[in-house]
This record gives structure tokens, sequence and C-alpha cells, in this order.
């Protein structure tokens, strides 16, 4: 396994116990959440098959729960049907037909209400279009759109149809979008002229342009929805304005029915090879966790003006913008920008103006504003915040205090939700009428939710020993493969404890009450601002360029972004003299940013003569990132091919 003697250095005694306004009008108060966790533990089935009925609308009502003869391939409500843009619209229109269903701002100031009404139509109205394109059940659909509510409509319209959308996030680069239309063998490509994002017009149909020129046979058609009106070409007879494919569609569409374990998107996410994993959800299963959650752990109400930052192209962005706050008929925020445009008011601003009661954010966004000063947000009425949460990576105890006590008010709770894209929703957060929370500790698992912590035995660890996280039980929003790849689903979740747990990838501890404080990944995966990066891409997008012999990336602890990531680089010629060339080291953080995308641009670069590889040929990573933090090397060195070239990866020759 990956990792022994998992230690944590963190010590965190500080308590914040759950407010009395939460108390009254929670959904969840501390009797009936252990009323859950009662069900949950006595039926695990009967728990969510009972949820499923209560939350869902169904076309046809399931007979059985969970079906596990194929595990870990599990069905959760296999031979039910429904439609999940359905749930997400056409239910609200009954009492909440008027009420605004997103409240989206421009990064230039734009504003725009959408109620539940016009929202459904727009989105029928393009679902038409893309039946018009001749998409079907089952097509694949890449949507590349700027962080507008079209991005929404268009996954919407997706799911309405049945089509499969995968979301790429609009700062990823040609060469990745490319990666992941052929993996999908996607026939439509939604995107747009460009979007605003600080204060500049990304290209985005220019990059999609540079995708498809590469290849993508499988592409037929491409929207493009008009955002800036910069200067984009349009191929004849491939590409159409959104615009005009809605021209002559009706506002009205029949919702596609949709077995429960269809599946409703695929995401792509690092892991620790090279090649983007697709991760594959369902309908059913995915929607009902995202429902739970928003009134477990948000406490969406009636009034709540819901928002969360994250982007559509991240799982966040789906479950917690494009279908969670819909499907409980909640009002939202979308914001197109970054939250330093004009200054780094603007999160706070948005806040004030539109009355934001609920706010879910990054710890790198909380740290980077927590920076800006605290004179900053209090420019701004944040009184109608009542709920804070946050999601990505752990968040430092400092950051917790600062989001608690400047945002906050100390008057609002903060939710820490781990969770990743493969589990769909909220594992592990608190329920914020009940959980006394700890700055920097996710708390506890979710009713429904066997989250563990083991050995590499499958054992359940003691208090405060570091071990592998697990789910010992399937649940319903949890990931039903890789697409295209059920080998390599099998190998990366389940390849220990008889395949009977899901192994998330992370290091935690429980300490004496149970609560989970998560330690980092136990792969080579880096966690740059909240966002998977696996150093094996970095390193292939590297060792790509004509200049590179090898590379090795890890992450150094960073102060805003958690990590950033440091690259030692072996130039195919002569190692630039003392190590350094800074002008190779703007080609080849151009180069990654190409590859990639810029988040995935080394911070740092290093160049030696050679890496460090053990006698098989294993290049040492932990002696890397030792360096790579400037701590003193303590590891065996001995059985370094060349241990001379420890000074030159250390920049001292
Ligand atoms: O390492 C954990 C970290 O982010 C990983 C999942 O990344 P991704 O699939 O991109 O999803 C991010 C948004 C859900 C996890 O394996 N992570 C996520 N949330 C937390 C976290 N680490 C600590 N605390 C969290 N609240």
């Amino acid at each position: 396994m990956a990792q022994n003697n998992i230690e944590s250095t963190l010590h965190e005694n500080r308590h914040f116990a759950p407010c009395e306004s939460f108390y009254k009008s929670s959904a969840l108060n501390p009797k009936n959440l252990d009323a859950l966790y009662a069900r949950a533990a006595e039926d695990h089935e009967a728990f969510w098959g009972e949820l499923a009925k209560q939350e869902l609308d169904w076309i046809t009502p399931f007979t059985k729960v969970l079906d596990d003869s194929n595990a870990p391939f599990y069905k959760w409500f296999a031979d039910g049907q429904l439609n999940v843009s359905y749930n997400c619209l056409d239910r609200q229109l009954k009492e909440n037909a008027e009420k605004t269903a997103i409240i989206f701002e421009g990064e230039p100031g734009d504003v725009q209400h959408i109620t539940y009404r016009m929202l459904h139509q727009k989105v029928c109205t393009f679902a038409n279009a893309l039946k018009n394109q001749g998409i079907r059940k089952g097509d694949r659909v890449i949507i590349y759109m700027p962080m507008i509510t079209e991005a929404v409509v268009a996954m919407q319209a997706c799911a309405r149809i049945g089509a499969i959308h995968s979301v790429v996030f609009g700062g990823f680069s040609a060469e990745a979008l490319k990666d992941r239309v052929e993996d999908t063998q996607a026939k439509l490509v939604i995107t747009a002229d460009g979007g605003h994002r600080g204060g500049k017009i990304i290209g985005l149909k220019n990059t999609a342009d540079q995708a498809l020129s590469k290849g993508c046979k499988s592409v037929e058609t491409v929207i493009v929805f008009k955002r800036c009106g910069n200067d984009i070409n349009m191929q004849d007879g491939r590409d159409i304005w959104w615009h005009d494919a809605e021209q002559d569609q009706s506002s009205e569409c029949e919702p596609e029915p949709m077995n429960a374990c269809d599946p409703l998107f695929l995401l792509y996410t690092s892991g620790s090879t090279g090649k983007p994993k697709g991760i594959q959800h369902s309908s059913a299963g995915y929607l009902l966790n995202a429902i739970t959650t928003m009134r477990w752990v948000f406490d969406i109400q009636a009034k709540d003006v819901f928002w969360c930052t994250a982007d559509v192209g991240w799982i966040t962005g789906h479950t917690y913008v494009a279908y969670g706050p819909l499907a409980v008929g909640a009002t939202m925020i979308i914001y197109e920008g970054v939250p330093t445009i004009p200054d780094a008011g603007r999160f706070w601003d948005v806040c004030a103006r539109h009355h934001v009661s609920i706010f879910y954010t990054a710890p790198t966004a909380i740290r980077a504003l927590m920076k800006a000063g605290d004179d900053i947000p209090q420019r701004y009425d944040l009184s109608h915040l009542r709920l804070l949460g946050t999601v990505g990576e752990p968040i430092n105890p400092e950051a917790w205090m600062w989001y608690h006590r400047v945002i906050g008010q100390e008057r609002c709770p903060i939710v820490d939700t781990w969770w990743q894209t493969e589990t769909g929703a909220h594992m592990i957060a608190p329920v914020p009428a009940v959980t006394v929370t700890k700055p920097g500790s996710c708390t506890r698992a979710l009713p429904g939710i066997d989250a563990a912590v083991v050995n590499e035995q499958g054992e359940a660890l003691g208090p405060n020993q570091g071990g592998f996280l697990v789910i010992r039980k399937p649940w319903p929003s949890m990931i039903q493969t890789i697409w295209g790849d059920d080998q390599r689903y099998k190998d990366t979740y389940w390849p220990y404890f008889d395949g009977k747990y899901y192994l998330a990838g992370d290091s935690a501890r429980q300490d004496e009450e149970g609560y989970f404080w998560i330690m980092g990944r136990i792969d080579d995966v880096l966690n740059v601002s909240g966002h998977r990066l696996g150093t094996m891409e970095i390193e292939s997008a590297l060792v790509a360029h004509e200049a590179v012999a090898e590379a090795a990336v890890v992450g150094k602890p960073h102060d805003v972004k958690g990590e950033s990531v440091f690259a030692y680089v072996v130039l195919k010629g002569n190692r630039p003299e003392g190590g350094v060339d800074e002008e190779m080291t703007n080609v080849l953080r151009a180069w990654v940013a190409d590859q990639i995308g810029p988040i995935a641009k080394p911070d740092e670069i290093r160049y030696s003569d050679n890496l460090p590889k053990t006698r098989s040929g294993k290049i040492m990573r932990r002696l890397l990132r030792t360096i790579a933090k400037g701590e003193e090397i303590t590891q065996d060195t001995s059985t370094l091919e060349n241990e001379g070239i420890l000074l030159q990866l250390q920049g001292k020759a």
C-alpha cells in the first residue's frame, strides 16, 4: 500500500456549538438526526429506499433498492424510471413557477433574475434544439462554457432528453478538451464565443476549434452561445449559433423517461496515472444525495439565497449548482468571474447585494481573500449570511477562524464538507443545527454513509491513528464506473479489503469523539487550489516537450493554494549553469498551460542531470517532496544511483 505510519501534526481543540436559530427552523434537529442514524443502522437499504420515494418523483417506481449482485458495480433503484430535469424543474412549476431560480451576475456586472418558469422554458427550448441537431438518449455531449446560466441550461437540457453530458472546465486547454472529446466520443460540443474571467475575455470557441482540429472525428456539430461578441470563426456545416439552433423550437419538451441507473454525466478527474478518468454518475442515486445533502448539510429553506461559487466544470458545480439547488426549488447565485475583479471585495459585494444566506466556497479562495485584509469584507452588509461552507481540501484552522469571525461574524456555522468527484455528494460533514464544529475537521459521516479509517487489513483504527479513509457500504450517489474502463474502476477504488470497501484515496484519522480529520492523498495526486491534478499528468506534459528528457513533479505546501506544483526536470541537452534557466522555465510553464491548463503550470522548476531513483528505478518522490519543502533530508539516500545530484536538486550546485 501507498503509505505506512501516517502521522498527523495538527492539534486543534477549539469547539463551536451549533447556534439556536438553526435549532428551531432546521429540517434536522438532534432528535430527527438520531432517528435517521438509527434507521440507517437498522436497515441501510430500506433507509435509502424510503428517502428515494420521499424525495424523487418517479415515472415508474422501483421495486428493489439495491442490486449488489455484480459488486462493485452497484445498482441503486435499478428498475425505477424518472427524469432528472423533471425533478429539478417541472415539479417546481406547481408552486414555485414565479420564484427566482437563478440570479446571474456576469463579471462585467450584468445581472439577470430567472424564474423557474423561465428556466423551464429555456431548458425545454434548448433540449428541442439538441434533438433537432440529432442528439438522442445515450449520446455524449461536451459542454465547454463560461460560468453562465446557459451552462446550467445545457446540462439540464441534456438530462431532459437523456444525453450524457461531460462538462470540461473552461480553463482547460485545447489538448485537455480534445482528450475528453475523444474519450467520450461526443457527437456535439456546446461552447460560447468567450467568457469573462479576470478582466479578460477567454476565447473558448477558439480553443475548441484548436481541439477539434487535432482529431475529434466524432463531433458533428458545435453550438456556440454568444456571450462576449469577440471575433470567432464559424465553420460551415459544423458550427451553429445557439440562438439559431433555438429558432422555431417549442418551449415544451417532454422529459425522456430514464432508467435510474442510466448515466447522467461523465466528469473527468485526475488519477495517479497519466490519463484522466471519466467518472460516471447515475441519474436517480446521484440526484437523491444531491437533495438529501442540500437539506441536511445546507439546511436549505424556501427563503434562502444559496451561492456555491464553484464552476460547473467541477463536481461541486454539478451537485451544488446545476442539480441540487434546483431539485429542492432554491434560489441560487451564478457568478461568472473571479473573486478579485474589480477588487477582493467582489464576493462580499455579491453576497450583500443579492442577500446571500448560504455561501459555499473553497479554502483557497478563503485564504486569498483573508490575505486581502479584514477591512474589505467589513465594507459590506453580510447580515443575510446564516451558513458558510467549505470544500475541496483541508481548511487550515487559521482560515477557518477568519471565515468564522470576519465573514460569519461569529453567527454562522461552518460546514466543512468532505467528498469527491466519485462520491457525487457530501459524505462527511456537519449538520448545522446539531454538530459541534472544530476548525479543520469535516466532523462526522452523514446518515447512511459508513465512512471509517482502517489499516491495511481493513480493520477500523482507534482514536488519532492515521489510516485509509474508506466507505464500507455502497451509497446512492456513488461512482458507477470509469467510462469505458470497468477494470480501472475496480483497480482504483476497490483494490483491497476483498473489494468490499470503497477506497477514497485519502488518509485520515478520527479523534476521540469520532470526528474525521483529512490528512491528504495517499496517491500521487496534488490538490492545487482545491483542484485535483495528477503528478503523472503534469510529468507527461513536460516530457512531451522536445527539450525535456525526464521530469518528476511533487507538491509543495503553499499558503494560498494549499499546494503548488514543483517540477524537477532533466533536459536533453546540458544542464543549465547553476540549475537556473529562466527562459526555459517560462517556455515549459507556458507549455504545460497549453497541454493541460493554467492551473497545472509548475510554480518552480529545478534542473538536474538526473532524477533520484532507487536501484530498481523508482523515482524517490518522498525525497523530492522533502527537498521541495526545503527541509532537511532524513531519508536514506544510500540507494541513490548518484548521490551527487542531491546538491543539484537542492539548488545548491
Ligand atoms: O483529498 C480530498 C480533497 O479533495 C479530494 C477530492 O477532489 P475532487 O474529486 O476534485 O472533489 C473536490 C470537491 C468535492 C478528496 O479526495 N477534499 C475534498 N473536500 C475536502 C477535502 N479534503 C479535506 N477536507 C475537505 N472538506
